[in-house]
């Protein structure tokens, strides 16, 4: 199987649900200081109930307030002001993308949310050219980014499977999907960014200019600033100007075949989905190289399907579910995933004992794998991967649909424990995406050797740790509510 002509690769497993701990803080008034500032855009203090949830469904904080900044200047002078309130104040900060985190990553309990999305004043600019990019506002959806850019005939290089998320939001974790193989994640496809850092500074930032900072906050959990502008790396979006039926093949076997053979023979089927972009006038060598890709792959023969799609409707593909899911209400569930990246020296260990044994007879919702390559992975940023050229990205995406039993929430969460432990026990050598700890000695076993660089970080451009407290990395002096 040749890399260079699958855009992407996707195993589907089995799988599995989790747990849900639901605190909530008394409402707390901001400080009247607060209320003397003249922004261009408001806080509301009611209709917080928005800013205590998130996709995950298992973690609510009360904030004391939500700003729906007007402008990037609305969110220098608020993080400006609580940081000069200094280290005593029990303010925090935590910026919301499209609050689309697991674990109340992106609340603040008697803290202040920042929306995101409200960020209107950054508008989007597509530059086309040898090296075509787009500024946009941190709080923009990639879906926005992708039909304004497809205008100008470009894309982004990098993607996520969902595009109903921010920039600044997957910017912070990593960005991952089937493209990443290929171009990296998308903290890997960033140009340069405007920071709103923990001490209220807006500094502009790139590999050449502050790239410690850079380098810092992609990846970083929102820990080291807010990032409010993001200059991405475009490419063409395959003569999609010249050609709107852009088209996409995929191929995976159906559904109802596929769950046959896993329950009637007790193994592992994995199905693999497989994309390619080309244009109608190419039709016919896109035929002859999918044919060649499928001679080299073992497969059942009756399972093969192909579906041809446009370019957008392949990227957006989730969304479709996310509509059908809505109107049976299984889209607003508990959902306790998880996200492994692991090794290559250890995937096939990891896929007996897990998919084999732990996961055998459990399917909550889909598992999928990817592949990707370090290589597109600049260790200079703050994500922290396996250390080997290649690893998989094993994403565990429970839904918590029942009440009791192996697809409650406890069933899952208990699940998603037993893998953890075997892949502590076997060596598996495992990292967390979208990593979900609770206690420093456990932050500090995920960064490793990386950890006295993460803490500098923080020391310099969040002294006071105002920003992201839903991470639970570091905790304001003067707060004890995760201790
Ligand atoms: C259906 C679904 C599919 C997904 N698919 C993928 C996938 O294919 N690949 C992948 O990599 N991830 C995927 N994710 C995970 C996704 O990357 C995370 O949920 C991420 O948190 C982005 O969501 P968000 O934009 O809503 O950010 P939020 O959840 O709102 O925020 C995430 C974190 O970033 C911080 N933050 C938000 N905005 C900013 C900003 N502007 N500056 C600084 N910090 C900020 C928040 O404080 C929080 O700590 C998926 C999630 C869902 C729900
Ligand atoms: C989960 O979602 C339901 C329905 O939207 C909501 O009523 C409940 O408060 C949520 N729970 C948490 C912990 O967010
Ligand atoms: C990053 O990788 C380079 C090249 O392999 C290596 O020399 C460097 O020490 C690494 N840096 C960090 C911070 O790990």
């Amino acid at each position: 199987m040749e890399p260079s002509v699958l855009q992407y690769l996707k195993l589907f497993l089995l799988l599995v649900l989790v747990g849900v701990t639901a605190t909530r803080v008394p409402h707390q008034d901001l400080p009247v200081s607060l209320g003397t500032l003249s922004l261009d855009g408001h806080f509301s203090f009611h209709d917080l109930s928005a800013a205590a949830r998130d996709f995950g469904n298992l973690s609510s904080f009360m904030p004391a307030a939500v700003l729906h900044p007007g402008s990037v200047d609305d969110i220098v002078k608020i993080v400006r002001h609580v940081f000069l309130m200094g280290e005593r104040s029990m303010l925090t900060v935590a910026a919301r993308g499209h609050g689309h985190s697991l674990r109340g990553q992106s609340q603040a309990a008697r803290g202040i949310v920042i929306k995101m999305e409200s960020l209107q004043s950054v508008r989007m600019q597509v530059h086309s050219g040898t090296s075509p990019y787009v500024d946009a506002s941190g709080g923009e959806l990639w879906i926005n980014v992708l039909h304004e850019t497809l205008k100008y005939g470009l894309a982004p290089k990098s993607w996520t499977d969902y595009l109903h998320l921010t920039i600044g939001g997957t910017l912070s974790n990593a960005g991952v999907s089937g493209q990443a193989f290929r171009h990296g994640p998308q903290i890997s496809n960033v140009n340069e960014l405007d920071i709103v850092t923990g001490r209220g500074d807006i500094i502009t930032c790139s590999p050449e200019q502050n790239s410690d900072l850079f380098h810092a906050v992609l990846g970083g959990l929102g820990q080291f600033g807010i990032i409010t502008r993001a200059r991405i790396a475009l490419d063409r979006a395959p003569k999609m100007d010249r050609h709107p039926e852009q088209l996409e093949i995929i191929v995976q076997p159906t559904g109802s075949l596929w769950a046959s053979h896993f329950e009637s023979d007790g193994i592992v089927l994995f199905c693999l989905e497989m994309a390619k972009n080309y244009n109608p006038e190419e039709a016919e060598n896109m035929e002859q190289e999918v044919k060649n890709i499928l001679t080299q792959l073992r497969y059942i023969p009756g399972s093969l399907f192909h579906t041809d799609v446009t370019y957008i409707e392949f990227l957006d593909r989730v969304h479709s579910s996310e509509v059908k899911l809505r109107a049976k209400g299984m889209w607003e569930v508990p959902h306790p995933w998880l996200n492994l990246l692991i090794p290559r020296s250890s995937i096939h260990k990891f896929a007996r004992e897990v998919f084999g044994k732990i996961l055998k007879d459990s399917s909550s919702g889909p598992i999928l794998l990817y592949p990707v390559t370090k290589l597109r992975w600049d260790n200079r940023t703050s994500v922290v991967v396996p250390d080997e050229e290649v690893f998989y990205l094993v994403a565990f995406l429970s839904s918590a649909l029942s009440s009791s039993g192996p697809h409650s929430i406890e069933g899952t969460l208990s699940l998603n424990k037993r893998i953890l432990e075997y892949s502590d026990k076997a060596s598996i050598r495992a990292k967390q995406y979208l990593p979900n700890y609770n206690s420093k000695q456990e932050w500090k076993a995920h960064y490793e050797a990386r950890w006295e660089t993460f803490q500098r970080r923080k020391n310099a451009y969040d002294p006071f740790a105002i920003l992201a407290p839903g991470q639970r990395i570091f905790q304001k002096a003067s707060l004890t509510l995760y201790s």
